[in-house]
């Protein structure tokens, strides 16, 4: 019986069980573990009517937050406020996201039924004898049978297992219709980066060839630990998952995608991977809602928006998460001048956006922060972004620290860590001009009382982190990490895949780098140079906001660090760089990943 064989799936998602189940052995899917509904409601219109403007108090069918303490703001009038439609009459379609049932089993590949079989070969060794790459005595069984045509096809394509090679023919007479075979480079090489990139091909792959089945084994596999495996099949997953998302609530029309079924054969299939690949599905429904939120565009996403959408994540999760909003007027009664200076010109109004994940049981052991800049678009205010460098037109992204705060509260809110409190804050606005506007020149006051020269109406994801960080550290945390496309220096410094990592804490450093790692994404720390404050000393006030182009990344985790109390471990992740894909024209998701990892190491 063959799909018999392939036993023990050990993530399934709901939806698509009673389709696997008239494709399978019913006794085989006695294991099936988890139900895995991504929900994702799409990006909705804003409360704004276009006079008269008054936050729309809470939907009473919703579990309220017993955390909201803030008085409800009072009706205010904004003649101008626009609602976000109003530009452009754009409204985002319902989100199409991808529900994907991922399977983990050391099974007998050459009995798969499915549409595609994928093959992960490594580089080197095989030359044009392609008789050794095989090694696995399953691949080679199916080769045989098929009269040796992976040879052919290796040989024909010139496929030597480079990384980023692929390549796919249609057979016949098997249980399935399709092989692929995929380029995973030298194996002295491999990383978590090789496993990420085999899923992106295997989505590559499955896409045009519309395929609901598919399974994925490696011709030659290096000796690698149960750990290493077990990161291998995670990364796969969520290479595949995040290859397979496309992003069509802004096209006219949307593809649904097709994919359904992964089975990873051969990389363990103990407990502990199918609790992995559990956590990894979940990491990555808020991978791609923060991709989501930085894809919108800044027309549609205005920071009531953003803190719509935030309220809409605590409400499917109130059994975990809480928020708080806080308005333009509550924010000018906490005296947040430096957030509030950066909000002036837009006829949008802040919102300041405070979420809390509580364990559903047990004691809170540990209280982390992670505040994320939340710029739903930059123009550089009076210091206009001018000129094809200045990246003007990708300033939707300046809220991708945000979008990372939000994401990760998505998934620790499907993870549900025990021991630990997360507060996720995000002081969204938008650096326009206008003539009530913040000019260069101006000192703002923020809330710990520091004044500011704003020398540079550009600097201004630092000036709402003031306030942000201000706050959070009134909340008495144990630690914080703020994220922030905060400097195009940082670009120059590491490039488009490499994040910024600024902190005076050596065990913080660790912990994010280690969590960064397992996540598959790069961070690199940089240094704090004190001797570099000199550089943004004022003249009149007790400080400017800029201090010029060298070490300019370096000088805003030097002002950001003006704003933490000394005794909070505190880390500052400037992800100018790895938000977005040039390549995809698109946001990558950078940092949940790490986040959720970080946050699940403190859990008890
Ligand atoms: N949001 C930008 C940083 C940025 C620039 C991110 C390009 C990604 C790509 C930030 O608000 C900014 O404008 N920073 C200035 C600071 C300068 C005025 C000291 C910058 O990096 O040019
Ligand atoms: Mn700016
Ligand atoms: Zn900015």
């Amino acid at each position: 019986m063959a799909m018999a064989a392939l036993k023990s799936p050990t993530v399934a998602a709901v939806e698509v069980l009673p389709r696997l189940v008239s494709r399978l052995c019913p006794a085989a899917f006695a294991q099936v573990s988890l139900a895995f509904p991504v929900r994702f409601t799409g990006l909705r219109p804003s409360q704004y009517d276009h006079t008269l403007a008054a936050p729309i108090p809470f939907d009473s069918n919703k579990k309220r937050s017993s955390f909201s303490t803030i008085a409800p703001a009072k009706a205010e009038i904004r003649v101008k406020a626009l609602h976000p439609a109003e530009v452009g009459l754009t409204k985002a379609s319902e989100a199409v996201v991808p529900q994907i049932s991922v399977s983990a089993s050391d099974s007998d590949v050459s009995e798969w039924k499915g549409d595609i079989l994928i093959v992960g070969v490594f580089e080197g060794g095989f030359g044009k004898d392609v008789n050794g790459i095989f090694e696995t005595a399953a691949l080679k069984k199916i080769d045989d049978a098929l009269g040796g045509i992976f040879g052919e096809i290796v040989v024909d394509e010139d496929f030597s297992g480079k990384p980023g090679q692929s390549t796919s023919a249609r057979v016949s007479e098997r249980g399935f219709k399709r092989v692929g075979f995929v380029g995973l480079g030298k194996p002295k090489t491999v990383s978590s980066k090789t496993w990420k990139s085999l899923g992106e091909s295997i989505a590559s792959i499955v896409k045009p060839a519309q395929a609901k089945t598919v399974a994925v084994v490696v011709a030659n596999p290096p000796d690698l630990s149960s750990e290493a495996k077990k990161l291998a099949a995670s990364a796969i997953a969520s290479g595949t998952i995040l290859g397979v998302f496309e992003d069509t609530r802004f096209k006219s029309e949307s593809k649904k995608p097709v994919l359904e079924n992964l089975d990873i054969v051969g990389l363990g299939s103990d407990a502990a991977t199918a609790e992995k690949l559990d956590q990894t599905l979940k990491v990555s429904t808020g991978v791609i809602f923060a991709k989501q939120l930085v894809n919108a565009p800044p027309n549609v996403l205005i920071p009531s928006v953003l803190a719509d959408e935030a309220e809409n994540l605590t409400a499917n999760y109130s059994d975990v998460l809480t928020i708080k909003i806080l308005d333009e007027d509550t924010c000018k009664e906490l005296k947040m001048g430096s957030y509030l200076g950066v909000a002036a010109a837009s006829t949008n109004p802040p919102k300041f956006i405070h979420i809390q994940y509580k364990p559903p049981t047990g004691e809170v052991k540990t209280r982390l922060a992670i505040v994320g800049k939340g710029l739903t678009f930059d123009s550089g205010g009076y210091n206009l972004k001018t000129g094809p460098g200045s990246m003007i037109e990708l300033m939707k992204f300046d809220m991708g620290g945000a979008a990372a705060t939000i994401g990760a509260a998505k998934a620790v809110a499907e993870v549900k860590p025990s021991g630990v409190e997360v507060n996720f804050i995000v002081a969204a606005c938008e650096n326009m001009i206008s003539g009530g506007g913040m000019r260069p020149g101006d000192i703002l006051t923020a809330s710990n009382g520091k004044t500011i020269e704003v020398n540079n109406t550009d600097a201004e994801g630092r000036l709402t982190l003031a306030d942000a960080l201000v706050y959070t550290c009134n909340l008495k945390v144990d630690k914080i990490v703020d994220l922030a496309t905060l400097t195009g220096a940082c670009i120059i410094a590491l490039g488009n895949d490499i994040g910024g990592m600024f902190t005076p804490n050596d065990a913080l450093a660790e912990e994010l780098t280690s969590a960064s790692q397992a996540a598959g994404e790069k961070l690199w720390r940089m240094p704090m140079e004190e001797s570099y404050w000199e550089m943004m000393k004022s003249g009149i006030a007790d400080m400017v906001n800029t201090g010029g182009r060298p070490g300019g990344s370096i000088t805003a985790s030097l002002f950001l660090k003006q704003f933490v109390d000394e005794n909070i471990p505190w880390a500052h992740l400037d992800i100018a760089g790895p938000v977005w894909s040039n390549e995809k024209k698109s946001a990558t998701g950078f940092a949940v990943a790490t986040l959720l990892n970080w946050v699940v190491k403190h859990s008890s």
